[in-house]
């Protein structure tokens, strides 16, 4: 492919999202901001790029993100007296929002703020995965996240909050949430040591990527889809079996709170997410009409030990992130109905150059009462600008040619009707507004 080709499309793994999905998008983003305004959380904007070390630290060492898939950022030239300069100024695009949040959290003394603080936020994140329908190099997540708060009935109202999100969107039957614990540090230790010996009795069974996993991080050897790991999978020692009291407990009102707030589950032992750090609840918003395809449309989990990993005081945590890309494409799919967006009050037509200037004077006047109109200037003709009004889906049109900028009046066309009539320039908004409210 020549160099030209080449820069003429999108970096792979990217999109652009063009007009005719606007629309959905935009149901979409209404639908967030609706449970997020009536469940409490205020929107967080945190920068796109962040210090490599909050994510190496928060994430993980060993997870797949850290390892292989952050963009670096990087200044394209460097001054020789960089001020700027420090040991810290290795920067990442975000892979993930959780982490950004937790450093807001810490930066700006949000502890001190009435607990819990939640919050939500919109955003793109950036991974360097190999590309396929629904997995992206950027992709935007929507988040929620409640920081202070380490009851299990909370668990279950955040969870709450992306049911009904779904509900919402009208997909909620063909959603089902995966849930399971992971536990507390103390259990996992329990836990790790019987998974590693039991995977390393089938060592010679596993695949390439589960060997390097047993070293290196053993909980993810229960992500692993091949069929020959499934098998080893499936007679591994389960996490629920082994949770300390506590967290045995914990989960246990998780469940019950579920249960009365009518959200659908189902156990999923294997549920074990691919960032480090998960404590206690962790869950995934799956389709199941499609399995495939990328069946989660959103996740997330209990991060108890977060803010102490960035230096503040113990405190509980948990939130979950929604993949937006993949719900607008199942929604898509499912040919789901999507609110069209609202149209201009009327279409301009001009006739010759003084129609114009009287055009502008209408613009101006319908613009002051709180009315929406658009006019094409560089277009000419009748039945061009007939044909945009009729494009642009408005239901009244109107038309100034010579003698109505003599006689300072316009012609008022319905445009689904086909019919006409006269009236003054002066009176054109008052005319609009009753028509507009009756049509
Ligand atoms: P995550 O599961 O990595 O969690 O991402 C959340 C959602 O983003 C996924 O369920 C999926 O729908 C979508 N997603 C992830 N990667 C891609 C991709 N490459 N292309 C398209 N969509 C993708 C987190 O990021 C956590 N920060 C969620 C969280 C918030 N946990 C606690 N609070």
């Amino acid at each position: 492919m020549s160099d030209d080709k080449i820069l003429m499309q999108t970096p792979r793994g990217t999109h652009d999202r063009l007009p005719e999905d606007e629309t959905a998008w935009r149901f979409v983003y209404r639908a967030l901001e609706k449970r997020a305004d009536g469940f409490g959380y205020s929107q967080i904007v945190t920068p796109t790029f962040e210090h490599a070390q909050i994510y190496i630290r928060a994430l993980g060492e060993k997870t797949d993100i850290v390892e292989k898939e952050m963009f670096e950022v990087r200044r394209a030239t460097q001054e020789s007296d960089d001020s700027e300069k420090t040991k810290n100024d290795s920067y990442i695009l975000r892979p993930e929002g959780t982490a950004g949040i937790i450093r807001a959290y810490r930066e700006h003394g949000m502890h001190t703020w009435q607990q819990p603080v939640k919050l939500w936020y919109f955003g793109s994140m950036f991974r360097a995965e190999r590309p396929q329908k629904g997995r992206y190099r950027e992709h935007w997540q929507a988040g929620f996240e409640v920081i202070g708060d380490g009851d299990p009935a909370t668990d279950a109202l955040v969870i709450y909050v992306g049911w009904q999100f779904f509900s919402d969107l009208g997909i909620k039957d063909k959603i089902v949430v995966d849930i399971n614990s992971v536990g507390c540090p103390t259990c996992r230790v329990k836990y790790k040591k019987n998974l590693i010996a039991h995977y390393h009795a089938f060592r010679n069974e596993i695949c390439v990527n589960c060997a390097r996993r047993l070293e290196s991080n053993p909980i993810r050897l229960l992500d692993c889809k091949e069929e020959k790991c499934n098998k080893v999978k499936e007679r591994a020692p389960q996490i629920l079996d082994q949770l300390c009291t506590n967290c045995r407990e914990h989960f246990r009102v998780v469940l019950e709170s579920l249960d009365e707030l009518g959200v659908r589950y189902d156990l999923n032992p294997y549920l074990v997410r691919g960032l480090d750090y998960y404590t206690r609840t962790t869950f995934e918003f799956r389709i199941t009409h499609d399995d495939k395809r990328q069946n989660s449309l959103g996740g997330g989990g209990r991060y108890d030990g977060f803010v102490e990993l960035f230096g503040g005081s113990p405190t509980p945590g948990l939130g979950f992130g929604l993949g937006i890309d993949r719900i607008v494409e199942t929604i898509k799919d499912l040919n789901i109905a999507i609110p069209s967006k609202p149209l201009p009050d009327v279409f301009l037509i001009q006739l010759g150059e003084h129609a114009k200037k009287a055009c502008f004077s209408l613009v101006s006047q319908l613009g002051e009462q709180g009315l929406s109109a658009i006019c094409h200037p560089g277009k000419d003709g009748l039945k061009n600008q007939l044909s945009l009004a009729d494009r642009a889906g408005v239901r009244f049109a109107v038309i100034i040619g010579q003698r109505e900028t003599i006689d300072e009046t316009a012609i008022l066309r319905d445009m689904s009707e086909a019919t006409q009539e006269t009236i003054t320039q002066k009176d054109l908004s008052e005319i609009l507004k009753k028509k507009l409210v009756s049509a």
